[in-house]
């Protein structure tokens, strides 16, 4: 008993070495990943999945808690035709603006994941020869109203605040809509200090796209968990490197290590080509159940499988109006949170 004991010490041990050993060695040349930011993002995109609409804009909701505490909604928009949703404000303990997108919301999951193994690389990413994306991913934040909600809302931020580092986020879908935005910003708006970090996300371009993503954005952070089957779709196929879907690096694999009680998770930083054999590829991607918890928080709505978009009469002020099925709620920067919710 005490010798397995032991064994079970020695071989912890061992394993912890060699993860951190990996670690020290990738940090040399890798981003750092800062493991409280990853936190914190995951915060802020677990709660784009409040159904109550008046809590998420006046951050009083459920998940509004925590890290992202005293956050500031500046801009809510919300595409109902499409079921997409997302919203730009301020944090202000980290000086930046957090966009967030939320994932899908179709009526089961399930057919959505089974879908994804279907998605075609059949759209030119404009202006980069060869880039090759999926047009529903693309079209998801390029060609609804959302693309023009965010883009306003970063302004708005960054007139009332300074030319603050804007972070962008969001889990699944919504982190392949990140990552479009994340490099819209780039090259369309020449903006900089643009961070991404999403979790649980498809694969959206072919490797021409994710080298291209890899120049533009050499800091993001694709947060992969166990054995979630989405980061593992649509398939990559290795022996046919291009034509297949390719992953932009970095991935950083969240699983557990140990054995039997001993076990304890790990953030594992993979290495720069996007496709690290030893990452979440080391794994078959079958759990959909680690698919919509990350880093301990949880990653869906409340009540399942609808759009369904609840608010209150005190919202209505700031609307600002409805444009081919999409509402979009925005506020002056500024305003309490007693102001936001007084009713007149
Ligand atoms: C990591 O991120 C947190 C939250 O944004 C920040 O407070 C902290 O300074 C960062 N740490 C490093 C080492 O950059
Ligand atoms: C975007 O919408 C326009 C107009 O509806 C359409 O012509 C174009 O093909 C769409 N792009 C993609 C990638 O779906």
């Amino acid at each position: 008993m005490e010798r397995r004991r032991w064994l079970q010490a020695a071989v912890l041990m061992s394993l912890l070495l060699l993860c951190s050993g990996r670690e020290l060695k990738s940090k040399r040349q890798a981003p750092a990943y800062n493991s409280t930011l990853a936190k914190t993002l995951a915060e802020y995109t677990s709660a784009v999945y409040t159904n109550d609409l008046s809590q998420l804009f006046s951050w009083t909701c459920e998940k509004c808690v925590d890290l992202t505490e005293g956050f500031e909604v500046i801009e809510l928009i919300i595409d109902v035709k499409n079921c997409l949703e997302a919203y730009v404000g301020f944090a202000s303990d980290m000086n930046a603006v957090v966009v967030a997108f939320r994932g899908t919301q179709e009526n089961s999951i399930q057919n959505w994941i089974e879908d994804l193994f279907w998605k075609q690389l059949d759209f030119d990413y404009p202006g980069m020869s060869e880039a090759k994306v999926h047009s529903g991913f693309y079209s998801a934040y390029h060609n609804t109203t959302l693309r023009d909600g965010v883009i306003n809302g970063i302004q708005k931020t960054r007139e009332a605040y300074g030319n603050i580092p804007i972070m962008v986020t969001g889990h699944s879908m919504g982190g392949a809509m990140a990552s479009f935005c994340a490099l819209d910003l780039i090259v369309n708006y020449g903006l900089k200090d643009v961070t991404l970090l999403t979790f649980g996300q498809p694969r959206i371009g072919n490797a021409v796209f994710a080298s291209h993503f890899k120049m533009y954005l050499p800091n993001a952070i694709r947060v992969t968990n166990a054995h979630d089957i989405v980061p593992h779709l649509p398939p990559y196929y290795q022996y046919f490197p291009q034509k297949t879907y390719h992953h932009f690096p970095r991935e950083v694999w969240v699983h557990n290590i140990g054995l039997d009680s001993l076990v304890y998770p790990i953030e594992q930083i993979c290495d720069d080509s996007g496709e690290d054999p030893t990452c979440s590829r080391s794994v078959s991607g079958n759990s959909v159940q680690d698919h919509i918890h990350y880093l301990g928080i949880s990653m869906h709505s409340e009540s399942r499988g609808s759009c369904r978009i609840v608010t209150d009469d005190n919202m209505l002020r700031y609307k600002v109006g409805t444009v081919d099925g999409t509402i979009v709620f925005s506020k002056q920067p500024g305003l309490s949170v007693d102001q936001l919710l007084s009713v007149q």
